[in-house]
């Protein structure tokens, strides 16, 4: 049903990964057809929705100090309808919390189709409606998606995780692993493509799986391959790659590829294969080792990027510093490092050997220190070099000059008119700092 309040405005607050950046997308869409638009003053919308991440104890913290203001709020003007969904919301102990704190509606991340109803439901009962899908359904196509106009667009190739990390919540909060049909990406990729974005990154938790269960033979390699060839698209990305289900034909595809970035997030998430055991990450130090050998040699200028975490229980001081050695070793050209947080429900949470917070932040300072001076020298080593960049806008941190990226996913900063946004150029590199690039560019632009 469609509100007879043509100006009934919306606003929505996305917290966590990309996975969430799309949904928002979705019930974005979703509410502009049913007639409602964005407000962009979060205080001043009727509708205020809450897409969260419980990925670690400091995502929910943010949510629960935002969702505090929003309470208040509502005080002032009763009217504000306050909706909570996203990953938080797959947990049964935050919706109790949540409905105490004055959420009016509560949908999880498989039932994102349904929030018109229940907005429907909220308007004409006044009552709280909960809805939330404990298990997700068939994949939905053709929902309508609002992605604001720009460059770079994100499309997702599969939903939900089956590897139970230790640590993670995010297959109790997303579901089983299921992948879209290929022939379903490729129809969003071409209409992505033809409305003028230049590149797309394909998400998954773990994308190296992708096709597992289609009825074709399909993998992720065959994927990329088929999208390489989209026309009009000049990049495509990929994110994240599991280490143990990266295969030859992978590396070999991204090798070939025209449009295929050169940039692999890879995670490890630590060094020491007595903790890689307990997190049942499924490989081995040497496993790793062995896969950036094969994505060097094979992959000229590969940017190879990852996420690690110190103080899993039961990490000693000799496991961290076997994380610190794989950091020096393999070199990672970027790195986010994470505190480790206890995911109430995961099977890490039940152990007894948990470490305290002054050791956990002693060893995030260390790794960070030593990541920082890695990634800094790699940068320096690109001076005096010509990378190809998309320019993607005026720089938020350098007034007055432009910021774009290399195909390794580094941030350039240069001068120069703002006719060349959207464009692929040549910069040559005047200085790398340690988590971007200036340059200047170049005579001969693409
Ligand atoms: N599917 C991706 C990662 C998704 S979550 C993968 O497997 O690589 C993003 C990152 O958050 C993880 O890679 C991990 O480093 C971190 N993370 C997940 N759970 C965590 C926890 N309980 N504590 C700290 N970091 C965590
Ligand atoms: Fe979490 Fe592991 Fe799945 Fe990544 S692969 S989402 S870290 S369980
Ligand atoms: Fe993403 Fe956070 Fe959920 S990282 S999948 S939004 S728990």
């Amino acid at each position: 049903m469609n509100y007879p309040n043509p100006n009934y405005s919306y606003h929505i607050l996305t917290y966590g990964c990309q996975m969430n950046v799309r949904d928002s997308e979705i019930i974005s869409g979703l509410l502009v057809q049913k007639g409602y638009f964005e407000q962009p003053d979060a205080e001043k919308a009727d509708l205020v929705i809450f897409n969260t991440c419980s990925v670690r104890h400091s995502a929910e913290n943010k949510v629960y100090s935002k969702l505090g203001e929003y309470t208040k709020l509502k005080k002032s003007n009763p009217d504000m309808i306050v909706a909570f969904g996203g990953c938080m919301a797959q947990l049964p102990d935050v919706i109790k919390k949540v409905k105490k704190l004055g959420v009016d509606i509560v949908f999880g991340t498989h039932n994102l189709h349904e929030i018109p109803r229940l907005i429907d439901e909220f308007r004409e009962t006044n009552k709280k409606v909960v809805k939330v899908w404990q298990q997700h359904g068939e994949v939905i196509e053709d929902l309508p998606s609002h992605r604001k106009a720009g460059l770079s667009a994100f499309v997702n190739i599969m939903y939900g995780c089956n590897n139970f990390c230790s640590y993670c919540i995010v297959p109790y909060t997303r579901g089983r692993e299921r992948s879209r049909h290929p022939r379903d990406i490729m129809a969003e990729v071409e209409q992505l493509a033809a409305s003028g974005f230049k590149e797309v990154t394909f998400l998954g938790q773990n994308v190296n799986s992708f096709g597992k269960g289609l009825s074709d033979e399909y993998d992720f390699a065959d994927l990329l391959m088929l999208a390489d060839k989209a026309a009009g698209l000049d990049r495509i990305r990929f994110m994240t790659s599991h280490p143990k289900d990266m295969s030859d034909k992978l590396i070999d595809t991204i090798a070939n590829g025209e449009k295929l970035c050169e940039h692999i997030h890879v995670p490890l998430q630590a060094g020491s294969n007595r903790v890689l055991q307990r997190m049942n990450r499924g490989y081995t130090r040497e496993h790793y080792l062995e896969l950036v050998g094969k994505m060097r040699d094979r992959i000229p200028g590969v940017a190879i990027t990852s996420d690690l975490i110190v103080g899993f229980p039961g990490e000693t001081e000799d496991d961290f510093e076997e994380t610190l050695d794989m950091v020096e070793k393999v070199s990672f050209d970027a790195a986010f490092t994470f505190l480790y947080s206890i995911r109430s429900g995961t099977k890490a949470a039940g152990l007894d050997d948990q470490i305290d917070l002054a050791a956990k932040k002693n060893r995030l300072l260390r790794l960070n220190e030593l990541q920082y001076s890695i990634a800094a020298e790699l940068n320096r080593t690109l001076e005096g070099t010509i990378q190809e960049v998309l320019v993607e806008g005026p720089s938020k941190t350098d007034e007055g000059k432009l910021t774009a990226r290399t195909r390794s996913n580094r941030i350039v900063i240069f001068s120069g008119p703002g006719d060349l946004i959207g464009k692929l150029i040549n910069v040559k590199i005047i200085k790398g700092k340690t988590f971007s690039l200036f340059g200047e560019t170049v005579q001969d632009t693409l």
